[in-house]
């Protein structure tokens, strides 16, 4: 029923400078793969057949990035490097189904997704944001598999001193997993959180969204806040907060870049072992 997704990837990573000044922060690496790439991938196996890239000038790697790359691929075929041939060549998806819309200012993250408007029909739709990593199964999935109708959006329990980072939702029942949401703001300070349950950066929205972030009205940080759209939307259609399995990284931060480093380097059979006794030996031997 979901078969789109949109990833909004035209920001500018300034906490990452200078790594990010001409590389997408999007583009930085957790072991061996692009954030961005851990994101199309768990929206793929959410059945997820059409990806929808919002982004902004200096982002063209990501384009790249999911593009034949024909010196690298006939390089590797004489080689007989058949292993890496796949690798580069099964992150290709059908002509067709990878589109680019260009964010050309940024003005917030509603502003980014309301940017793709024109490519989604009378449909729910995916919203990925790549700095949000999920270690485990692949959160959207376990989305889709519980969405019925409405918007959802994926929660967890965050410090009450960290709301100010987090849309905070306002839950008026909680069943563990499902949440129904009667309430919802951005970041607010933890004085004014109504809750400390704040939204990961997975979403599914319906199509009264766009509707709303037509006017353009500004919010938090003077930016087209997506939170304030789906606030407009509660109790014109159902709204659900879902709790997911994984473990989320927020790899916007240098803290969570690292923890997300080195937790997915500790599930490659290659590296798990090396790590953890270099760890040992250079940092905790007495
Ligand atoms: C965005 C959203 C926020 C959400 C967060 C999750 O904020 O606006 O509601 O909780 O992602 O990472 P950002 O981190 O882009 O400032």
């Amino acid at each position: 029923m979901v078969k789109k997704a949109i990833f909004p990837v035209g920001g500018l990573g300034t906490r990452f400078l200078p790594a990010t000044k001409a590389l997408p922060k999007e583009m930085l690496t957790i072991v061996d793969k692009p954030l961005i790439q851990y994101a199309v991938e768990e929206a793929a196996a959410a059945g997820i057949e059409e990806f929808i890239f919002v982004t902004g000038r200096n982002k063209s790697a990501i384009e790249d990035h999911f593009d034949h790359s024909f010196e690298l691929e006939e390089t590797l075929h004489a080689k007989g490097k058949d292993a890496a041939l796949k690798t580069v060549r099964d992150m290709i998806y059908e002509p067709g189904t990878v589109f680019y819309v260009r964010q050309q200012e940024p003005a917030g993250l509603g502003h980014a997704v309301w940017c793709a408007r024109h490519l989604i029909n009378d449909e729910p739709v995916a919203v990925l944001l790549a700095d949000d990593l999920i270690f485990g199964n692949s959160c959207m999935a376990e989305m889709v598999a519980s969405y019925k109708s409405g918007n959802m959006v994926a929660v967890m329990d965050i410090p009450k001193s960290d709301t100010g980072s987090y849309g905070i939702v306002t839950p008026s029942a909680d069943d563990g997993q499902l949440l129904v949401v009667s309430g919802l703001v951005e970041k607010p300070s933890p004085e004014n959180a109504p809750s400390n349950i704040g939204v990961v950066g997975r979403y599914i929205i319906e199509p009264g969204v766009f509707s709303q972030l037509e006017n353009q009205s500004r919010g938090a940080g003077n930016e087209v806040q997506l939170t304030d759209a789906l606030a407009r939307q509660i109790g014109k259609v159902p709204f659900h907060g879902f709790r997911f399995s994984g473990e989320r990284f927020d790899c916007g931060s240098k803290i969570g870049f690292l923890q997300a480093n080195i937790t997915f380097a500790m599930s490659h059979e290659d590296l798990a072992d090396h790590l953890k006794n270099w760890i040992e030996n250079r940092f905790l031997a007495t």
